[in-house]
């Protein structure tokens, strides 16, 4: 084993990093409106059933794999394979999953500075016109904004596991809990706002399909940070003292209540804008509804509490959605990292001028995608539409691959490393897990419910997105 891996310095530390993983812009934005799409509390309801019932034992496989292993996904899954070349090959997958992730998630998050950089200078008003977002995204000043973050990105993970991914959770996910509720609060003090609050908890089960079932687990599986080979890498630095089915349920409620909460600052500011919103008119798209449609809400406060007011607003939002991103990219992009210094012996320094090398050229015909080259931007077209190499990236690998690894993870465990294999790791730090309702539950359910159900949603998203 390389003396470069790290540790968490304890569960505390463990959980704040996962969460900070975890709460993203599928938390911050794509669950509200999710929710409020498809029937309010019903869809809550459906999604807290997934969370619960298929994406908590995933998550237990994923970090007890790297726990057990002390090693990165590939690694973890050869050395529980016994050195199988067929596994070894399903783990690069959850390696080449997450740089490719972590690719178009740069993109957005470059967008974020961006956006918090023009508030600052007072462009609310700006950057609530229609058109504006579109000239953003096409400027080529956004390479400026990249290698800045891109350097802030590596600057943390050089600090390592515990100086540098757990230090910056530790400060970040209180700041966002602290500037969620300020905000939420606020929003809950303007007019028409209990309109969205009644949208929003009012459950209407007609709304409820097969394709919003789907879209539930999706979006349950994508906001825990499954299927990204990012859990097995943190369970690889959790300590082999602490308990595993406790902590992974911590992570579990801080994502969900987060995206909840912001399912009560999101609705009542979009109702309290206008009291007749249909909902079936905000955007599907998380990008579309923070960069082109929140801007119009925000601006709309001044009514209340005057431009700057409605500016301070703004630009705490958009902060506090940074936050999450960067806590987001940084877990992400460390995957990689993880996998050079386990299985090509690097040092860490080496292992990060490797990764940030790559993902900088890759993330350069991503930002180049909508609207600076031609070429990036009509990069090819499948299911009926042109889509950009951005597009692509975001189909194969966040829309596709995701609940395919999820899938791959439970078969895996259920029948390559045994039941046997991973409920002897769970027990270690957890004196209940042995003969408990949890432990009978998941030797029912991994090696077979649960696959079928993951296996059933990849098969339907390559449907829908490639040959509809
Ligand atoms: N869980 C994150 C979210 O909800 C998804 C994510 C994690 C994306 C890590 C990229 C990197 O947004």
């Amino acid at each position: 084993m390389s003396l470069e891996r790290g540790q968490f310095s304890s569960k505390l530390g463990f959980i704040l990093a996962a969460a900070g993983s975890a709460v993203g812009l599928g938390n911050l934005v794509a669950f509200p409106v999710m929710a409020s799409k498809n029937g309010g509390a019903a869809f809550l309801i459906v999604y807290l059933f997934f969370v619960l019932f298929l994406c908590y034992p995933v998550m237990m496989a994923e970090i007890a794999m790297g726990r057990r292993t002390q090693r990165n996904p590939v690694g973890a899954f050869a050395e529980l394979s016994g050195g199988s070349r067929f596994w070894h090959s399903v783990g690069k997958l959850a390696i080449i999953t997450p740089f490719m992730i972590a690719v178009f998630y740069t993109v957005i998050t470059v967008w974020l500075v961006v956006y918090i950089e023009r508030l600052l200078v007072g462009d609310l008003s700006v950057l609530a016109e229609e058109s504006t977002f579109g000239e953003v995204v096409a400027e080529p000043d956004l390479f400026v904004y990249l290698f800045l973050l891109l350097g802030l990105v590596f600057f943390i993970l050089l600090g390592g596991v515990k100086g540098g991914i757990e230090k910056l959770a530790r400060v970040l996910m209180p700041a966002l809990a602290i500037m969620l509720i300020i905000l939420t609060l606020f929003v809950l003090t303007l007019d028409n706002a209990s309109a969205g609050i009644a949208y929003y908890l009012v459950p209407d089960f007609s709304k409820i399909n097969l394709s919003v079932i789907n879209g539930a687990l999706s979006q349950a599986f994508f906001s825990l940070s499954l299927g990204m080979g990012i859990l097995i890498t943190y369970g690889s630095y959790f300590s082999r003292e602490d308990n595993i089915p406790s902590s992974t349920r911590m992570v579990a409620i801080a994502d969900t209540s987060i995206a909840f909460f912001a399912g009560l600052l999101i609705l009542p500011a979009i109702f309290a804008f206008d009291p007749n919103t249909n909902t079936d008119e905000l955007s599907t798209s998380s990008v579309g509804l923070i960069f082109s449609f929140l801007p119009k809400i925000f601006l709309s406060m001044q009514v209340a509490v005057g431009y700057v007011g409605a500016t301070i607003v703004a630009t705490l939002f958009f902060i506090l959605v940074f936050f999450a991103a960067l806590t987001s990219l940084v877990s992400i992009v460390e995957i990689p990292i993880a996998y050079l210094i386990d299985e090509w012996c690097v040092s860490r320094r080496r292992a990060i001028a490797i990764q940030a090398t790559a993902l900088t050229i890759f993330t350069i015909p991503a930002t180049m995608s909508l609207g600076i080259s031609d070429f990036f931007t009509n990069f090819t077209s499948y299911g009926g539409l042109t889509r950009s190499f951005f597009d692509v990236v975001s189909n194969v690998f966040y829309e596709t691959i995701l609940p395919f690894v999820g899938f791959t993870v439970c078969i895996f465990c259920a029948y390559r490393w045994k039941m046997s294999g991973l409920s002897s790791e769970l027990v270690i730090g957890d004196d209940e897990f042995e003969g408990s309702l949890l432990q009978k539950y998941l030797n029912f359910a991994l090696g077979t419910v649960i696959p079928l159900v993951l296996f059933v949603v990849f098969v339907s998203t390559v449907n829908q997105i490639y040959f509809a």
